[in-house]
């Protein structure tokens, strides 16, 4: 059982080469939210997997989110692990996913990390990356995600590869609240005057919070941040303020919009 968030593409790719090796089913988070109620039961030997983004060195909250709404029969002692993608390093991911999910008395087992490309444009100073880093990536990750495949079939417990990266603890519990109480809101995303109306920002949402009003995107308050809206723009029109002027924009090549 493979519960998994992807706004550019990346996580959606890993995941689902991931389910080709471990044959286990995908539910895509934003969609499982829709129903309700979220209870799941597992098969004999079923693992858990929870595989997303790393959103300002922790998980994205709408991963928190549906794991605080998440029940799953037959999970006592099940094997849990999760594979987080990140452009650079992921802080305190591991120990933010682990406390959550010790609630519903689950232990992280096992944990990886995939560098993928870059899709956080939001703040100054950072950008897509180059395309030689970005090929570099992508070439090196179905590989990772073989060994992730081989190393999961031991089911070794307390198995983290990660990369928390310099200052982990500041980044995870300083940084990441004030991340996401100022830089997560919608408020600041709008369409310039490039915008031709083609409703495509609104068609990606993976959240559906996009509308459009006189043949242009409003955003209505329920942004998970996935950046969806602006990589997808044919006219680069969506902006974030001023910061995403003359940035670059990222999606993976078997990017699919999975709202169509
Ligand atoms: C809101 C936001 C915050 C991010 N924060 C981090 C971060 O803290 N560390 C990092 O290495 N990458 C960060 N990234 C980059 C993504 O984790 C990375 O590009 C990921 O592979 C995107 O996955 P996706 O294509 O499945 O959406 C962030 C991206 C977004 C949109």
């Amino acid at each position: 059982m493979i519960f998994y968030f992807s706004g550019t593409g990346n996580t959606r790719w890993v995941a689902r080469q991931l389910s080709k090796y471990t044959q286990d089913n995908l539910y895509f988070i934003p969609e499982e939210l829709e129903r309700a109620p979220h209870t799941y039961t597992l098969k004999e030997n079923e693992p858990i997997a929870f595989v997303f983004p790393v959103y300002a060195w922790g998980p994205p909250k709408i991963v928190m989110q549906f794991i605080k709404q998440l029940n799953i029969a037959n999970s006592k002692n099940a094997y849990t692990y999760a594979v987080c993608t990140c452009g650079d390093d992921m802080g305190r991911t591991r120990q933010i996913l682990a406390k959550e999910l010790k609630k519903k008395d689950w232990q992280l087992d096992a944990l990886f990390y995939l560098n993928m490309p870059d899709c956080y444009i939001s703040l100054p100073g950072f950008d897509v990356d180059k395309p030689e880093e970005r090929m570099q990536k992508l070439e090196q990750a179905p590989h990772i995600v073989a060994h992730i495949a081989k190393v999961l079939q031991q089911r070794p417990k307390r198995h983290y590869e990660e990369k928390p990266g310099p200052l982990p603890r500041i980044k995870s519990y300083v940084l990441r609240p004030l991340f996401n109480r100022l830089l997560m809101s919608d408020r600041l995303f709008h369409a310039t005057n490039d915008c031709i109306g083609c409703k495509k920002c609104s068609k990606v949402c993976p959240v559906h919070n996009i509308t459009m009003y006189a043949q242009k995107p409003q955003w209505n308050g329920n942004c998970t941040g996935c950046l969806a809206c602006y990589h997808n723009c044919p006219k680069k029109a969506v902006q974030y303020g001023k910061r995403t002027k003359g940035k670059g924009q990222y999606l993976h090549d078997n990017y699919v919009n999975t709202n169509e």
